[in-house]
């Protein structure tokens, strides 16, 4: 029996077509009446390409055409599954040339971390805030914390494949790539012992394609400096290192004139990003981002369409008004594909 072709599989399958010069889309129009829509490769990729471009959050849309596929849809087991994890962050770490990347999985899976890599919360306040109640969850899934609990402990990955318990896995040391933070002249920056992974792997969002709706589809891109200095070092509900750096500094951090916090933050950025260089690892700096955003905008204008976009998100968190995105106002229309919190429930 034939069945119409869903609206989001129609417009999907006519953008891919149309912005990829490919002719035949009624004979595949009619495959798909016949069969349903099964994205071939080129389809899929293109459409997790669509999901960055449309991305309101992302400031690093610029490169949205450089996005690899793993394409795992074919993988049955919890065990399977992790391994394609792992083979997706050495893929994508390449000893530091990160590679953007994503892992399309069969409807269904899901994975409980937000990121493949995260730092254990405690409940002391020792290590990542953020992840307390993630870290709790593991726990309460098996895990023990190492005897010797640090700042940067990295939790198992939580797995839940349909017909499966759920799983929890041990990412191998070579998966995360580690860059410690040291400062280009204040000595004593390398004794706070601050670290942070290279690759950065969402792992909570589902990948809305065609009509299809992936619920494990994670995906990479590199750090930008200000990701990590001002909000996971610098938010009061995170490591809050501000106190802790300008205190070492010499300021006096009872004095808000002194604008201790500001200095803070600039050292903390000139020493992630100095760190990243000297270690090799890929990492974009606030202007150079601001200035592809531009390029990416004009683009897309030209390609005649819209730039749908959060300001928010995309206006850095330290010195805004330098970026040109700063003077704009912009529509947060989240056009599909694109990607959304997972509506598949973790049990
Ligand atoms: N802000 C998040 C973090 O600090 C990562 C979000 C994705 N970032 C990226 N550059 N692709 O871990």
């Amino acid at each position: 029996m034939q069945v119409a072709c869903p609206p989001e599989t129609l417009n999907f399958l006519q953008t891919f077509y149309q912005e990829n010069h490919l002719p035949d889309l009624e004979k595949r129009l009619e495959e798909v009446e016949r069969c349903g829509f099964l994205p071939t490769f080129p389809e899929l990729l293109y459409g997790a390409k669509l999901a960055w471009r449309n991305s309101v959050r992302c400031v690093g849309r610029h490169y949205w055409q450089y996005l690899h596929l793993q394409d795992a849809r074919d993988l049955v087991s919890p065990s399977e599954v992790f391994d394609a994890l792992v083979q997706h962050l050495r893929f994508a770490t390449n000893a530091g040339n990160i590679r953007p990347t994503i892992t399309v999985f069969k409807p269904g899976i899901r994975i409980l971390n937000d990121q493949l890599i995260r730092y254990a919360g405690y409940e002391d306040g020792l290590g990542d805030p953020k992840n307390q109640s993630l870290t709790q969850q593991l726990m309460e899934l098996g895990w023990t914390p190492p005897v010797q609990r640090s700042a940067f402990d990295v939790l198992p990955v939580a797995l839940q494949v349909p017909g499966h318990p759920v799983q929890l896995f041990t990412l191998p040391e070579d998966a995360v790539l580690e860059v410690p933070i040291e400062h280009p002249t204040l000595e004593w920056f390398r004794d706070l012992g601050l670290k942070w992974h290279a690759v950065p792997a969402i792992s909570n969002l589902q990948l809305s394609v065609g009509g299809i709706e992936y619920s494990c589809a994670p995906f990479n891109g590199w750090y930008v400096e200000t990701e990590l200095a001002a909000r996971n070092f610098g938010d009061t509900d995170r490591y809050n290192l501000l106190p802790v750096v300008a205190e070492k500094m010499g300021l006096n951090i009872r004095k808000n004139r002194q604008l201790w916090k500001d200095r803070a933050l600039i050292e903390l950025h000139e020493a992630v990003l100095y760190s990243f260089d000297k270690a090799g690892v890929k990492i974009s700096d606030h202007h150079t981002v601001a200035e592809h955003f531009e390029r990416f905008c004009a683009r897309e204008r030209q390609a005649g369409r819209e730039v749908k976009a959060r300001w928010s998100w995309i206006v850095p968190p330290i010195s805004g008004s330098t970026s040109p995105q700063f003077h704009q106002s912009f529509d947060d229309t989240e056009l599909k594909p694109n990607f959304f919190p997972s509506k598949c429930p973790f049990h």
